[in-house]
C-alpha cells in the first residue's frame, strides 16, 4: 500500500525540494527544524538483550553531532535504525517528519537518496576505478551521462581526490578509499550524512583530512552525524556530543566534550 504521508514528505528528484520546511510542532525561534528525531526508541535483539533503551534526541537541519560511547554501547545500532537497516522494537525514528518504519518498501530508495552513509570499512568496488565507484550511485537513477560526469567531478573535487579519478581501489590509501566512499555518499546531495567510525581504519593524518571533508559538507548545510570512539576527532571539532552508555543517552552537550 502506498503511504500518502511518506509520498508527501519524501519527494523524488522531479519534485522541487523545499529548502526549509518549518514544522510548527518542533520549530523554535533559534533552532532549525529537525531532520531526524528519535522518539522513545528501544531496540531489543533476539534473546531479550536490550541494546538501546528509551532513546530521545533530535538532529536539526544542518547540525553536526557526534555519537560517542564504548564498544558495545549501541552506536552502530543507532545508525542502523536511522537508515532503516533495522527497525526499532519500540518508539519511532522520524526523518524530516516521516516515521521511517511506515515507508513502503518501494519508496525506501527515496529515503536512502536523502541520506549519505559511510562505514568504517570503505565498501568500494575493487573492479571499478574511482570515477566509476562514484558514478554507480547515479547510474541506478538513470541520470544522463553528461550530468553524471559533472556531479562525479564535483564531489571528487570536494573530497580532494579529483586527481585519482582514474585510479583503482588497490592503488589508494585507506584515507583516499574513505574519501571515495564519502564522494559516492554525497552524489545525491543528501540532507543527512551519517558516518559510523569513518576514521576507524585510517591513520591520524588521514583522519584529519576526513574530518576536514565532514566540516566542509556540514558548512554546505548538510546535517552530519558521526559515531566514533576516537576522542581526538571529537576534541578537534568542538561540536555537539551525544554519549551512549549501555544503550542509554547519558549526556548530550555542545562544544566537543568527550
Ligand atoms: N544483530 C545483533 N544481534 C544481537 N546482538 C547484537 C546485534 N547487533 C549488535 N548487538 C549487540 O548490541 C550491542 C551494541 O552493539 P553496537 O554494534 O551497536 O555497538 P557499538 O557501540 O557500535 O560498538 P563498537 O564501538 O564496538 O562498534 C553489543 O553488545 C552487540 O553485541
Ligand atoms: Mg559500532
Amino acid at each position: 500500500m502506498r503511504s500518502e504521508k511518506s509520498m508527501k514528505k519524501l519527494p523524488d528528484e522531479t519534485t522541487e525540494k523545499p529548502v526549509e520546511q518549518v514544522s510548527s510542532k518542533t520549530a523554535t525561534r533559534n533552532k532549525k527544524p529537525p531532520i531526524l528525531e528519535f522518539e522513545n526508541v528501544s531496540k531489543e535483539y533476539a534473546g531479550g538483550f536490550v541494546c538501546l533503551d528509551g532513546i530521545n534526541f533530535t538532529i536539526s537541519k544542518g547540525e553536526f553531532v557526534f555519537v560517542v560511547g564504548r564498544s558495545g554501547a549501541g552506536k552502530s545500532t543507532l545508525v542502523k535504525l536511522m537508515i532503516r537497516e533495522q527497525l526499532p522494537s519500540a518508539g519511532k525514528v522520524l526523518f524530516d517528519g516521516v516515521d521511517i518504519a511506515e515507508i513502503p518498501q518501494h519508496e525506501i530508495h527515496l529515503l536512502r537518496r536523502r541520506l549519505g552513509v559511510v562505514f568504517q570499512d570503505f565498501k568500494v568496488l575493487p573492479s571499478k576505478n574511482v570515477f566509476a565507484n562514484v558514478a554507480v550511485a547515479l547510474e541506478v537513477v538513470d541520470a544522463p551521462k553528461s550530468q553524471i560526469k559533472d556531479i562525479v567531478e564535483n564531489v571528487l573535487n570536494l573530497v580532494g581526490i579529483y586527481d585519482k579519478a582514474q585510479s583503482f581501489p588497490a592503488e589508494l590509501s585507506g584515507g583516499e578509499l574513505q574519501r571515495v566512499a564519502i564522494a559516492r555518499a554525497l552524489a545525491h546531495e543528501p540532507d543527512l550524512f551519517v558516518a559510523d567510525e569513518p576514521t576507524g581504519n585510517i591513520d591520524p593524518e588521514s583522519s584529519a583530512q576526513i574530518l576536514d571533508v565532514f566540516e566542509k559538507i556540514n558548512s554546505m548545510g548538510v546535517a552530519v552525524l558521526m559515531a566514533t570512539h576516537d576522542f581526538r576527532v571529537v576534541d578537534r571539532l568542538k561540536q555537539r556530543v551525544v554519549r551512549l552508555e549501555k544503550g542509554k543517552i547519558v549526556s548530550d552537550v555542545a562544544g566537543g566534550k568527550y
